[in-house]
């Protein structure tokens, strides 16, 4: 199966992961409810994309709900649904306001209806945004992406283009997939949790022990600064070396 769809040039610049990690630390540190973390974590999280946008970042995709989050206690679980669902509805304003275009990324079967509706309005909504690609991952999981888009492959040849478009039809993106330039990671934590596997291939990672509902702009900006004089090599040699 063909598509033919075009991602806008604006889109190919930079792509920036972001495992949004510590929220129920940061909450529980205070003596806080975790969801009072998650909270706080939406907050962050609407700075760090207002601050992508300023940057000229071209893409960001934030992991919000993984696969294995379901493995939570159901009132935790609960609340972040319901925390999905009304962020969608006041973040996609937002997003329109600032040319953001918006797209949720994983599974929905197992989603709330509610929010499998406010996925739909908020993508509808914010289709025509041309500064930044927003990436939200919810119910994700990279391997399941993987051995979906694997089992669509069937025996058809294949190239890595070809398994990047099949990727982006598992997981509701609208575009091919396109690779993590910068990872970042904040927690504390050093691993990846089933984020992005495919796209990491040759991805950068900045890990920061900040919890999420305490990184600020300036750290953001300071991981940009850091990937900038990173040498990216991909297998080959540096550019000097070569001459
Ligand atoms: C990340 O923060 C948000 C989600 C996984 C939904 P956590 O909830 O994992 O916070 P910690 O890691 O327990 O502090
Ligand atoms: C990864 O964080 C998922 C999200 C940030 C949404 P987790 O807190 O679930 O990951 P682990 O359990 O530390 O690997
Ligand atoms: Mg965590």
């Amino acid at each position: 199966m063909k598509r033919t769809i075009v991602v806008p040039a604006s889109y190919n610049g930079t792509h920036v992961g972001i495992i949004m990690d510590g929220n129920g630390r940061w909450a529980s540190a205070r003596g806080l409810p975790r969801t009072a973390g998650h909270r706080a974590g939406v907050r962050t999280a609407r700075k760090i994309v207002e601050a992508a946008t300023r940057a000229n970042v071209a893409t960001v995709t934030l992991y919000a709900f993984s696969s294995d989050n379901w493995s939570r206690p159901t009132p935790e679980v609960g609340a972040l649904m319901r925390l999905l669902r009304r962020s969608l509805l006041i973040e996609s304003k937002r997003c329109v306001e600032n040319g953001v275009r918006l797209s949720i990324i994983g599974r929905r079967d197992r989603l709330p209806a509610s929010l499998v509706v406010g996925i739909q309005e908020a993508e509808a909504l914010t289709a025509h945004g041309r500064n930044l690609h927003l990436r939200v991952a919810i119910d994700y999981s990279a391997r399941e992406s993987i051995m979906q888009a694997a089992m669509l492959a069937g025996n058809e040849p294949m190239t890595r283009e070809k398994f990047s478009r099949l990727l982006a039809e598992v997981n509701h993106d609208p575009f091919p997939i396109r690779d993590v330039d910068l990872l970042i990671r904040t927690g504390g934590e050093q691993r990846l949790s089933d984020f992005l596997l495919w796209e990491c291939a040759y991805a950068e990672f900045y890990f920061t022990r900040c919890m999420w509902p305490e990184f600020t702009e300036h750290e953001f900006l300071t991981a940009l600064s850091e990937f900038e004089l990173r040498e990216r090599r991909f297998g080959g040699i540096p550019a000097q070396a070569a001459s």
